[in-house]
């Protein structure tokens, strides 16, 4: 069974009186397999948020269908087992991170001990224990993302809908979050997420869909497409400048091709992170 499975799905927004309507998403047939991690890519306004929207039965469709599980998105059931992180989390700035599992721990009818323990293993989790007794009013915006993740996870949801959940956080914090969506993973989570940068997500999806205009241009396995199958980049050290020519020389004997000769790089992201990772202070410790 799929996780989600949207037919020929279909959204027009009336734009009021006279203006006609804007076709936002336009026959989408996405299947997210259970136990996989989807990222929906695609540039503001392709309608990303708008398919999150649809399958979490937030907007009406105009046309098509979808389920969660098999169950057609405009039931309730449909969201019993479904987590979801909005596009912009609005939270009471007043309650702490505790306070506020706990609120939304309510909502979904958890109390007692049972919801406190969840409540300290997600602060954990998502790296925010040290935050717990702090008003959100005082979080940043990687701290917010963060705490709307836990929020997410309350219930132990079986799915996940994440609308862009490494949008504002620095590059140590996307990488939480992407190493904590891949451990979700492990524990048989499936995950559809949001995007608009694949340098963000390729490492944690599975497999990707392209929205553009709220058609569905691309889809596949992320290895699959960042692989460029007619090429071969080999690196090499400590290769002395006179044998270079006879490597030219052997790649053109072959019948290959040379396309470029370069030092290869790391990325900046990469060097941020080693930075990061040699400073030892641990999170909210002070002077
Ligand atoms: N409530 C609404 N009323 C009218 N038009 C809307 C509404 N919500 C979204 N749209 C339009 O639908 C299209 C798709 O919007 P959507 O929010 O799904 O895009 P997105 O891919 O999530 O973009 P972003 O990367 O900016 O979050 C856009 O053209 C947007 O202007
Ligand atoms: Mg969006």
């Amino acid at each position: 069974m799929d996780a989600i499975r949207t037919e020929n799905l279909t959204k027009k927004y009336a734009l009021g009186w006279r203006r006609g309507r804007l076709l936002a998403l336009d026959k989408l047939n996405l299947h997210v397999h259970e136990g996989e991690v989807y990222g929906l890519l695609g540039p503001n306004g392709s309608g990303k948020s708008t398919t999150l929207k649809l399958i979490l039965g937030l907007i009406s469709m105009t046309s098509g269908e979808a389920r969660v599980f098999d169950v057609p998105c405009e039931k309730v059931q449909s969201r019993l087992h479904v987590g979801f992180l909005p596009e912009n989390p609005y939270f009471y700035k007043y309650l702490t991170g505790a306070e506020t599992l706990e609120f939304y721990g309510r909502l979904c009818g958890m109390k007692g001990t049972h919801l406190n323990k969840r409540i300290d293993e997600l602060l954990a989790l998502v790296g925010l224990a040290h935050a717990r007794d702090r008003r959100l009013a005082g979080y940043s915006k990687g701290m917010l993302q963060r705490i709307g993740l836990a929020q997410a996870l309350i219930h132990d949801p079986k799915l996940l809908l994440l609308d862009e959940p490494t949008a504002g956080v620095d590059p140590i914090g996307s990488k939480d979050i992407r190493d904590l969506i891949l451990r979700l993973k492990e524990t048989g989570k499936t995950v559809l997420l949001s995007s608009h940068l694949l340098a963000q997500v390729q490492d944690v999806c599975d497999r990707i869909g392209v929205l553009n205009l709220g058609k569905m241009i691309l889809e596949g396995r992320v290895d699959q497409l960042i692989s460029d199958q007619r090429r071969v980049s080999i690196t090499v050290q400590g290769l002395p400048e006179t044998a270079r020519e006879k490597v030219m020389e052997t790649v053109r004997a072959a019948g290959g091709e040379l396309v470029s000769i370069e030092h290869p790089q790391t990325t900046l992201e990469a060097l941020f992170l080693e930075a990061l990772n040699k400073d030892k202070r641990g999170a909210g410790e002070h002077d």
